[in-house]
């Protein structure tokens, strides 16, 4: 059914949170239902201005001071050293995937990949719409991307040539995350869209971040980037105004009309970790805990199965098969009827994938492997009659 045909147009807030099912969507994905309902009380009247944030100048005093606020926390949150800059932009990682090759390297120089899988390979495809030498140091699609490559040994014997080493450090589709990052003799640049923020990370040997909000920190249209400041010096002169980095850290992300809803929504995520759940440790901890239950389940029973490198399986997206299709789709299914929701695997890969995002709670985990242990159960009796 249509969802113009399904919706009224006033609704009543208190009937709010009865009719929200548990949202496993890979992104954009469930919001932390503290951050909802703050949102929801602010959104005729933010902070005594009389209007929501949607209707406020992008000039106006109070959203330049909810970007800069969200900086600040990002950094203090991160326990970055100044040695970065924090911008947003729009545009999404799409477009971060062709403003990294343009920004840090010129026609014809060389730099280097890794193959990961899906996004992986779109990043991939971008820069080759560029003209650079592209080189694709690694790749893990020998083995279906079920693990991640060993990158300290690819350069050790020669002095890297490649303005910068691209990687993936969560891959949303098939289920794989890099836990650490090695020191490597060459800047490294992450598409983190899957994984910012969900995690401590160590960002000593990072030279630039990036990642769409719409996972773990905010909704669609607000783009995070990071960038040491040392790359700043080897940037590319002669660029566009609008794609030029440093024309968005002089203006303070606020160079054109920033997506402020959206900034704001990430402002509010950033103020849940900092000032409710005490900070990305804690965060860290919940995530945690919410992949073992999932994944101690999925490898206690042969019902399903995680194919997935114990070592390299994603905290974020938890990818996994059932013993036949057909039982796939019933198992889609009767989530779904359940109220649960976004199970399906990505459409290039099939099987399911249940993304556990930052506002995904742990209450919601067990919930889901209740269920799938009650249809683990029901369907081996089935067969073994
Ligand atoms: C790891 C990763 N990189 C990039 C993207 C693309 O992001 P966008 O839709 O913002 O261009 C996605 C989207 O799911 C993703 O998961």
């Amino acid at each position: 059914m249509s969802i113009m045909q399904n919706s009224p147009l006033f609704i009543e807030p208190s009937s709010f949170h009865a009719e929200r099912v548990i949202n496993f969507y890979p992104g954009p994905g469930a919001l932390p239902l503290p951050v909802l309902k703050r949102v929801h009380a602010e959104l005729f009247n933010f902070n005594g201005t009389g209007m929501s944030v949607m209707e406020l100048s992008h000039r106006s005093e109070e959203i330049q001071d909810i970007i800069d606020d969200s900086v600040e926390r990002i950094k203090r949150l991160m326990g970055l050293s100044n040695q970065f800059e924090v911008i947003f932009m729009q545009g999404g990682s799409s477009l971060q995937f062709l403003m990294l090759p343009m920004n840090f390297s010129h026609p014809g120089d060389e730099i280097d990949y890794v193959d990961t899988g899906y996004w992986a390979n779109k990043a991939i495809q971008a820069a080759q719409s560029l003209d650079r030498e592209l080189k694709i140091i690694a790749s893990s699609s020998d083995r279906n991307h079920t693990y991640i490559p060993d990158l300290t040994k690819i350069y050790q014997d020669a002095h890297p040539q490649a303005k910068f080493l691209h990687i993936c450090s969560n891959n949303t589709v098939v289920g794989t995350q890099f836990h650490n990052f090695p020191k490597l003799p060459i800047p490294i640049a992450v598409d983190m869209t899957s994984d910012f923020m969900s995690k401590v990370i160590d960002t000593d040997n990072l030279s630039f971040i990036y990642a769409h909000a719409q996972k773990n920190i905010g909704i669609a249209g607000a783009t995070i980037i990071l960038i040491r400041k040392e790359m700043l010096n080897k940037m590319t002169d002669n660029l566009p105004e609008f794609l030029d980095y440093r024309t968005h850290i002089k203006r303070k992300s606020n160079y054109h009309t920033p997506p402020c809803f959206s900034i704001y929504i990430t402002w509010h995520i950033l103020r849940w970790i900092e000032e409710e759940l005490g900070g990305i440790t804690q965060l860290e901890n919940i995530n945690n805990d919410k992949a073992n239950l999932l994944y101690d389940f999925l490898d206690s029973t042969p019902f399903f199965h995680c194919s997935i490198d114990k070592d390299f399986r994603s905290k974020m997206n938890i990818v996994f098969t059932l013993p036949n299709e057909n039982l796939e789709k019933q198992f889609i299914q009767e989530t779904t009827e359940a109220g649960m929701i976004g199970i399906a695997g990505h459409r290039t890969k099939g099987g399911c994938r249940v993304s556990i995002y930052n506002g995904v709670t742990k209450d919601a985990v067990k919930t889901l492997i209740e269920f799938m242990d009650k249809f683990a159960k029901q369907h081996k009796c089935k067969d073994s009659i």
